[in-house]
């Protein structure tokens, strides 16, 4: 078995010793999400420090563990606290998780993430139902030796959000009149925000949204065979004509607001799977 398989599978055997019911998805929980985390029914809330080869959290606003249990009746495992290329993890220690989410059985990844909004139409504390991501973060997770086992070489990204998906969760924010958006990801290295001329290019290269996370994860999900689903909370106003300094202090609190909804349309979405 190759390295990183073997990793995996430590990981995947110890979660297992805790949880072993097959989890219909994985959560990746960002900031502002602690609402959602309450309504898990936990059978197991496991430190990330305790899990064989999982890197630890080094960002106080994340909690760093590995939350197993029912969420709308349906198995589920869900991160709370993730890893960021800008804390200085590789991009397979990023995605770590995915692997093992996936190896527990994990179909489907629902994944969250705090961003800044460029486009003008935008609002703070909007939910952004991800359409597509562009990889802007200078690094790719699949970059090295290819295990064939966990997928292909070259896996195709025609739907890095799976369309059915992506459709029952507009439907499920309009049944539960959760204001939404649709929108394009961008994924940047961080952790500096971006400068008006980088917004005004982002903007440019046909994004929506900017974040320093998700597009590792939504990367390896697919490679793994993994359908993805995929939010953004609009936690400031990136409009490089209008550019405000951003204190960390709001966007946490208007990602508790985000939050809130998504709190909401969430669990509405895994009852369905
Ligand atoms: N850039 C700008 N604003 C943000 C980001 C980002 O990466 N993440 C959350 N708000």
């Amino acid at each position: 078995m190759l390295e990183l398989a073997q990793q995996i599978e430590d990981a995947r055997q110890f979660i297992a010793s805790e949880f072993d019911t097959a989890p219909a998805a994985g959560l990746i929980l960002g900031t502002g999400l602690g609402g959602l985390a309450e309504q898990i029914e936990t059978a197991a809330t496991i430190p990330y420090e305790e899990i064989p080869h999982f890197p630890t959290s080094t960002v106080k606003e994340h909690a760093g563990q590995l939350v197993c249990g029912t969420l709308s009746g349906k198995p589920i495992v869900a991160m709370e606290g993730r890893f960021h290329f800008y804390e200085g993890y590789t991009m397979k220690q990023v995605t770590f998780p995915v692997r093992v989410m996936r190896a527990l059985g994990a179909e489907t990844l629902v994944v969250t993430n705090a961003a800044g909004g460029m486009n003008p139409q935008y609002a703070l504390a909007d939910i952004c139902i991800l359409e597509d991501v562009i990889n802007l973060m200078g690094d790719n997770p699949l970059r090295g030796v290819n295990d064939d086992n966990l997928g292909p070489r070259f896996p195709d990204m025609l739907e890095p959000f799976d369309q059915e998906l992506v459709a029952k969760a507009i439907e499920t924010a309009r049944e539960h009149k959760l204001p939404f958006q649709k929108g394009v990801f961008v994924g940047v290295a961080g952790p500096n925000l971006e400068t008006r001329a980088e917004y005004r290019m982002l903007r440019l290269l046909g994004s929506d949204v900017v974040g320093m996370s998700t597009v590792p994860e939504v990367i390896v999900a697919k490679h793994a065979g993994m359908k993805c689903v995929g939010f953004s909370i609009v936690t400031d106003m990136c409009l490089p004509d209008a550019l405000e300094p951003v204190e960390i202090e709001k966007i946490v609190e208007v990602a508790g607001i985000g939050g809130e909804r998504l709190a909401k349309l969430i669990p509405a979405l895994v009852a369905q799977l």
